[in-house]
């Protein structure tokens, strides 16, 4: 039968293909890229309905960066539909964000952040105290005013990790504190004598390394350490295995050069150091699990590395280079494809896509004439907040993307 115009062909063909069971339909999709989807779900209001269906984008948001679904395939953000995150994703892999200033202040300081709940509050070390904010309204602003403020009078934090229950931090007079986030409790845990340059803490276990060059045990229940090891060189970063088997520690690299080492929780013996061609010097500033056999870390030498622990031995699969030679300072990563990090100088917040050398995005956050580290750097499936010397930053990854409707 010819068809007398176009339309009813297109209609035609489209119920042909609303006909196919939805598996076969599914199938067909899985061909298509983002912008054809996108095309698709434009043809008619039933394959609108049919192509935003989180499982026609699995496939797309498991390629793509920061999407929420990890290596494993766990879905981190199963609240927010899979075509959002992918439009999310591009702007990542494009660099396309609006940046804001949310919080400035006048005296230089370290700062050091964490972010609760997928990005509802945002947790900020300001000299001697931690300051939580909302983060629900606008997230390129922050109230005038912190909802909470966790203080105390002791040295300032160098450090602080926040678990369900607790926020511990490291203090530049040696001390770690342990406040309580429901109730006034505060502890305080003493037996470093220099700064407490960092920490971890996951299941009640605590770890701790100072610049005192040893690495202390400790449990949430007790206020003495439980172990102390020697470990002759300051103490830059540590991180416990989400096994809570073992731990690792990053040091100076200044009087040994194996700067990365593991260690057994129970028997406190080192199982292992990674690497060994490190210079002088090359102190690990900060580590990362991504699964119990993959670390992350960044440091001194301008490389971020990624170590594969089930390899016997244990060696760097792969590694990035920071292009213009400054050192890491901080690195976090998405569990899949992404790793942000960020340089000593001019407030330098790169994107990594790992499936690449080069990196894919970079964002200058200080000015010219004001040079900043980044300290530290956090982000969730749309945000990115970045603590500089004196101003933190927010860049906000959901601007409509060019193609994807
Ligand atoms: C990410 O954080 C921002 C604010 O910081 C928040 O508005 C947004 O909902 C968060 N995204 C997710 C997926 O939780």
């Amino acid at each position: 039968v010819p068809f007398p115009s176009p339309r009813p062909r297109a209609w035609r063909a489209t119920m042909l293909l609303f006909q196919l069971p939805d598996d076969v339909f599914y199938h067909i999709l899985s061909y298509l890229d983002c912008r054809s989807l996108s095309r698709l779900s434009q043809v008619c209001k039933s394959f609108y309905r049919f192509v935003n269906r989180d499982a026609v984008w699995r496939k797309i948001a498991k390629e793509g960066l920061n999407t929420g679904i990890t290596r494993d395939g766990t879905d981190r953000y199963p609240h927010i539909p899979l075509k959002e995150r992918v439009k999310i994703a591009q702007n990542w892999c494009d660099g396309i964000c609006k940046k804001a200033v949310p919080l400035k202040w006048k005296t230089k300081l370290l700062p050091w952040l964490q972010l609760d709940g997928d990005g509802e509050i945002l947790f900020l070390s300001q000299a001697a105290n931690i300051e939580a904010y909302y983060l629900r309204q606008d997230p390129g602003k922050l109230q005038s005013n912190p909802f909470k403020i966790y203080s105390a009078n002791n040295g300032d934090v160098c450090h602080f990790v926040l678990t369900d229950s607790h926020l511990i931090s490291g203090r530049s007079d040696g001390k770690i504190l342990i406040h309580s986030r429901t109730s006034d409790m505060l502890v305080e845990l003493s037996g470093h004598n220099q700064e407490v340059n960092c920490l971890d803490s996951k299941d009640g276990l605590i770890i701790s390394g100072s610049r005192d060059r040893t690495v202390r045990i400790w449990t949430l229940t007790s206020s003495c350490p439980k172990e102390t090891i020697s470990m002759y060189d300051r103490v830059w970063s540590v991180a416990i295995s989400p096994t809570l088997s073992s731990f690792v520690t990053g040091t100076a690299c200044c009087n040994n050069f194996s700067p990365l080492r593991i260690w057994d929780v129970e028997r406190l013996q080192c199982v292992c150091c990674l690497g060994s061609e490190f210079r002088r010097g090359a102190g690990v500033l900060d580590m990362v699990f991504e699964s119990p056999f993959q670390l992350l870390s960044c440091g001194y030498d301008t490389f971020i590395r990624l170590w594969d622990l089930r390899l016997s031995p244990r060696k760097c699969v792969m590694e990035w280079e920071e292009p213009h030679d400054s050192t890491l300072y901080c690195i976090q990563t998405d569990g899949n494809h992404l790793i942000a990090s960020g340089s000593s100088y001019y407030g330098v917040v790169r994107l990594w896509d790992k499936r690449q050398t080069e990196c894919l995005q970079f964002f200058q956050l200080s000015s010219d004439s004001v040079s900043s580290p980044v300290y530290c750097l956090r982000f969730n499936s749309s945000h990115l907040y970045a603590a500089l010397a004196t101003s933190l930053h927010s860049l906000d990854f959901r601007q409509n993307p060019i193609y994807i409707r």
